[in-house]
């Protein structure tokens, strides 16, 4: 199947579809063109809109009835996935085919997922995919207890209580947000710090209280060559050996310092050579392979900081939800498949209704990074101009993913997608049952909490007339500036706690509905070469930050007068 470096042969793989040929895309035009949206209407007229436009995958109840669609609208949709083979597309992704044309790889994260002894087992370019996996997940589990139990100790023999979390990307956003979803979970009395920028502040401000002698860092790169993540590697690894040392904990000798970080260094790589090299003993690596995308691994070892701070358990029945959604995904009819219809939902605003962004808005503060997690996942994985097959896209691809929790972005943008000129479709997501159960004055808080769940994705809807505006007794021109005019569209997510195992549901949902959207504009959603330039440009860059007149020389003028300011003004 491999075919080297380039572009793989496309006939490994599905050729691209152009949508904009398929017979539901004229359908689709020809709707959008009458298209007036209705949602007070179409609710009066059709007692059973919620009935028929709600969905479950796992534990998720979906509300997909406040969108802008209707029946016909949703056929249409449901047949532009058949036309360009997006359940196909699934299938060749589980079984390993190399969708990754540009790098020539399979795309196995769902693999990540299956549990122990799944049938058939799966062996993809020779490798015994399942077999790997769970070879490394226990070694990863029986790590993390080790790690829990205090068994494993630091190198004056103090138990761990801080592990430090260094990577970038998908080596640093899906641990964060899953940790920061899931710390209710953590049961060991081990808190995670998450460290990614080269800006020298972050490893700065994030060790500055920590004790040397019971923190464990974890290096996660993929690759194990990224410039920020190997940079605050080492800028740990310094502070180790000298926080360590001050401390009369080590004295100044190699030895002591090999031994300093073989107590207090672990890593996950694809890379294990790297991680060698490094000076970390492979006996304290964890590895994962180049199937599994960066943006598509929290579910891999880079997941270490979990398995440790919440658990083994906890981090398996993570997986397990994963693995329900890759289940639902694979033999759900399109009709009934909650990932592949918001994805087609998403397509009709993108490509029909001209909605640029899409926002996705927890009820649940321990979401609070979820909306940074999935703007690596879908801006990575689809803001792309070109097809997998290198010919042009033929419509508009990614939108920009973003958002905040609520209640705080009530306060903040709300206002934007209630009344603004843009349409911005929206995901809220709500958990029935709190981590925290508080009163206050003897009501539930998580109780109002949830009412404004409701309230909010109601307004959105179903807005306010002018009538029933000036029936509260406002004239004139407040009229016009207190109406709501509804008709924004917001699909519902609702489950009943936020559990390790709804957590990976929800992941991989929207892991799914990236990679349908992917499918649809005809793009490979695993590579991200659009982060290459800035990388190399920096690199060539730095000399003349750091004095190098000839490298000064060779920018544009713009850069060079950046660059001048920057020598006048250094400190
Ligand atoms: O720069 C983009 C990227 O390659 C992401 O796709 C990836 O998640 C991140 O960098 C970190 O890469 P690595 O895990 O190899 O350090």
């Amino acid at each position: 199947m491999c075919t080297g470096a380039g572009i793989a042969s496309v006939d490994t793989v599905t050729a691209p579809i152009d949508p904009t040929t398929t017979a539901a895309w004229s359908r689709l035009s020809a709707l959008r063109d009458s298209f007036q949206p209705d949602l007070r209407g179409w609710f009066s007229a059709d007692a059973d809109r919620v009935r028929d436009l709600t969905r479950t995958v796992g534990d998720l109840h979906v509300d997909l009835s406040k969108n802008l669609v209707t029946p016909e609208v949703l056929d249409a949709l449901i047949d532009l996935a058949g036309e360009t083979g997006v359940r196909e597309r699934f299938a060749e992704m589980l079984r390993g085919a190399h969708l990754n044309t540009s790098e020539d790889r399979a795309v196995l994260h769902t693999a990540l997922r299956r549990p122990a002894g799944a049938e058939p087992a799966l062996v993809v370019d020779g490798q015994q995919v399942d077999h790997d996996v769970h070879e490394v997940l226990d070694r990863l589990s029986a790590f993390a207890d080790r790690v829990r139990s205090g068994e494993w100790r630091g190198v004056t023999g103090k138990k761990v209580t801080t592990v430090v979390n260094i990577g970038i990307g998908g080596s640093d956003l899906g641990p964060v947000m899953v940790y920061e979803a899931l710390l209710p979970y953590a049961d060991a009395g081990i808190r995670a710090r998450f460290v990614s920028n080269i800006d020298p502040t972050d490893i700065a401000q994030k060790t500055a209280d920590l004790d040397p002698e019971t923190t464990l860092f974890i290096v996660a790169s993929k690759t194990f060559t990224t410039l920020e993540t190997l940079t605050n590697a080492r800028l740990a690894r310094d502070w180790l050996w000298e926080k360590l040392a001050a401390a009369g904990a080590i004295d100044d000798t190699d030895a002591a310092r090999t031994d300093a970080v073989a107590h207090h260094f672990v890593a996950v790589s694809t890379a294990l050579d790297k991680v060698a090299a490094f000076g970390i003993d492979p006996a304290n690596a964890f590895g994962f392979w180049d199937w599994v995308g960066g943006r598509y691994s929290v579910d891999s070892a880079i997941g270490l900081s979990l398995a440790i701070t919440l658990g083994p358990d906890a981090f398996r029945e993570l997986l397990a939800g994963f693995h329900t959604v890759d289940e639902h995904v694979a033999s759900t009819p399109v009709e009934q498949n909650v990932p592949v219809l918001m994805g087609l939902l998403n397509v009709w605003y993108t490509n029909f209704l001209g909605a640029q962004s899409h926002a996705v808005l927890p009820y649940a503060q321990q979401l609070h990074r979820f909306a940074a997690y999935l703007q690596q996942l879908t801006m990575e994985s689809n803001g792309k101009s070109v097809r997998w097959d290198g010919t042009p896209v033929t419509t508009d691809t990614g939108e920009v993913f973003w958002g905040e929790p609520g209640t705080n972005g009530q306060h903040a943008f709300y206002q934007l997608i209630h009344q603004g000129t843009r349409l911005i479709p929206a995901d809220f997501i709500a958990f029935v049952n709190p981590a925290y159960p508080l009163a206050d004055d003897g009501r539930d808080v998580h109780g109002l909490f949830l009412a404004n769940f409701l309230a909010q994705t109601k307004a959105l809807a179903f807005g306010k007339t002018a009538e029933e505006v000036e029936a509260e007794g406002t004239t004139g021109a407040l009229v016009a500036a207190r109406t709501f005019p509804g008709n924004r569209p917001t699909t519902s997510i609702f489950a009943p706690s936020l559990t390790p195992a709804v957590l990976g549901q929800l992941i991989a949902l929207y892991e799914h509905i990236t990679f349908t959207q992917g499918t649809i504009w005809g793009i490979n959603s695993f590579d991200q070469w659009g982060v290459e330039l800035g990388k190399q440009l920096a690199l060539q860059i730095a000399p003349a930050i750091e004095g190098d007149d000839d490298a000064l020389a060779a920018q544009d003028a713009s850069t060079a007068a950046l660059l001048a300011y920057y020598r006048d003004h250094r400190a």
